[in-house]
């Protein structure tokens, strides 16, 4: 698939078939991740794989959790969080998807940038640039899923289980997002986007 199909039929897709997918794909789709680029090239990006559905259960029922312990401390402080609901929806799309890939920031760039370079940007300044490079990490792996006929999800609402996430993966580093991959079991029509206009400035 040209690269311009693949990013033209990319949609965000929410219900995926009942099928296994094989390690080689995996390894294609997490090969694509790696080959971003990075600041400095650190690579600061870690990847969890979960393909067997006895772990994804067990990730699952941590999730329900989180999600559970938000709402019912919300509703004991009467306040409202539709958002919390509407997140909570999420988790069928996980409980469907045939990999669930769990990207971190790996620890040691978290907390030392401690590479004998003279930064002028703080620390949180090159924290945030190995989040773009995680997010440019997730955009090619959700590429090469589209390229190799899988539909994809990235999925950020597992923040609202954060500490069960980090709990389930006995992990120091920053959980940063986590992909949905499967077979479509529906094709989500394209979603508007801000005209270019409105987004972009030639200044002379
Ligand atoms: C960083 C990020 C986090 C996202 N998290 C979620 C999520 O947790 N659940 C979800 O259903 N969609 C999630 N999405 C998908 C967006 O809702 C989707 O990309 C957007 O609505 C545009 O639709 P499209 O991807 O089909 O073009 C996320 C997308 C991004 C880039």
């Amino acid at each position: 698939m040209e690269l311009t199909e693949a990013i033209y039929k990319r949609r965000s897709v929410r219900k995926f078939k009942k099928e296994t997918i094989s390690l080689d794909d995996i390894n294609q789709i997490i090969k694509a991740g790696i080959l971003a680029p990075s600041a400095k090239n650190r690579q600061p990006w870690f990847f969890y794989v979960i393909n067997d559905e006895s772990t994804k259960e067990l990730l699952l029922q941590r999730l329900q959790k989180g999600f559970d312990n938000l709402l019912e401390q919300n509703r004991q402080n009467n306040i409202q969080r539709p958002d919390i609901e509407s997140a909570r929806l999420t988790l069928n799309s996980i409980e469907q998807a045939s990999a669930l890939i769990i990207v971190t920031c790996r620890k040691k760039y978290i907390f030392s940038h401690d590479d004998n370079v003279d930064w002028y940007l703080n620390a949180r300044d090159i924290e945030v640039s190995d989040l773009l490079s995680i997010g440019a990490a997730i955009e090619n792996m959700i590429l090469k899923a589209t390229d190799i006929g899988y539909g994809s999800l990235w999925v950020c609402d597992i923040f609202y289980a954060y500490a069960q996430v980090v709990e389930f993966l006995q992990t120091q580093d920053a959980v940063v997002s986590a992909i949905c991959i499967g077979r479509n079991n529906e094709f989500p029509i394209k979603k508007s986007r801000l005209p270019l206009e409105d987004v972009c400035l030639f200044i002379k």
